[in-house]
């Protein structure tokens, strides 16, 4: 067998892959409010027959949009405490779960994020993240500190974003709205420009099961800023998902039509 690598058997694979027209999109948010007007916009209906187990509160929307088959997963509200179940738990859960019931071609994980007034942002901004990693995993022994960090490159779409008003910067994800000062150190030392609580944990299950997958965060919050960003946050979430919805109607028209390759 040829080795791994370029040229190898896999790569060819890989590369023939990347040819072939997207036809199936799963799109992760991780609130309701930030994914119902998307569910709205492309008329996706809930489905009644569960692909997931039994019992979990997780969500699937879906429909076909022109040449696209959209299937978009919202991880539920919390079965004892009734708010949206947030963070990386749930989101690599319910990617993990989707990709093996949907084989989709590309993943979008879609929200809402605070940013920072120092790399120039502003409240509804939306970034398509170049990479990803995380901020509150601190391990410090050789090698399992990078491993903490999970640094990870998004797909990369370089027309997508020449030909959208999208801006680019790095992600970095904790399971903390807030901050304490260990993770702003982390954030900067991630280069990070965006901050959300599940980008690296679909990225890593992604990476995992070899899905492409890109992320889209809006800004809700100057987390250093005047505002508390929990107040900051909660005052434009529902404003930004306008943003948000916007923004994932035009990268899904882009993508409609196209093959990886071409993104
Ligand atoms: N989502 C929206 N604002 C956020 C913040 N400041 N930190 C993490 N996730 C967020």
């Amino acid at each position: 067998m040829a080795p791994h690598g370029e040229g190898s058997e896999e790569a060819m694979v890989v590369q023939d892959e990347n040819r072939k027209p997207i036809s199936s999109i799963l799109i992760i948010i991780a609130m309701q409010t930030e994914a119902m007007p998307i569910v709205n916009k492309f008329q996706l209906k809930e489905d009644l027959d569960s692909v997931f187990p039994k019992g979990v509160p997780w969500v699937r929307y879906h429909g076909v949009y022109k040449d696209l088959q959209i299937n978009l997963v919202w991880p539920g509200k919390d079965s004892t405490l009734g708010v949206d179940s947030v963070g990386t738990i749930s989101a690599s859960l319910v990617t993990y779960a989707a990709i093996q019931a949907l084989q989709p071609d590309l993943i979008i994980n879609a929200g809402t994020a605070g940013s920072f007034k120092v790399k120039g942002a502003s409240i509804s901004d939306v970034f398509l993240a170049s990479d990803v990693a995380f901020h509150d995993r601190r391990i410090p022994i050789p090698v399992f500190d990078l491993y903490g960090v999970g640094s990870r490159q998004s797909f990369s779409t370089p027309n997508l974003l020449k030909e959208l008003n999208l801006k680019a910067g790095k992600l970095s994800t904790g399971d903390s709205l807030d901050m304490s000062p260990q993770e702003e150190a982390s954030i900067v030392a991630n280069d990070a420009t965006v901050k959300d609580m599940e980008g690296a944990a679909v990225a890593y299950v992604a990476d995992l099961l070899k899905v492409p997958a890109i992320f889209i965060k809006a800004v809700t919050d100057i987390v250093d800023g005047e505002k508390p960003p929990a107040e900051e946050f909660l005052q434009n979430l529902a404003a930004v998902t306008a943003a948000l919805d916007q923004a994932v109607t035009q990268v899904v028209d882009f993508i409609n039509g196209k093959c990886l390759s071409e993104l």
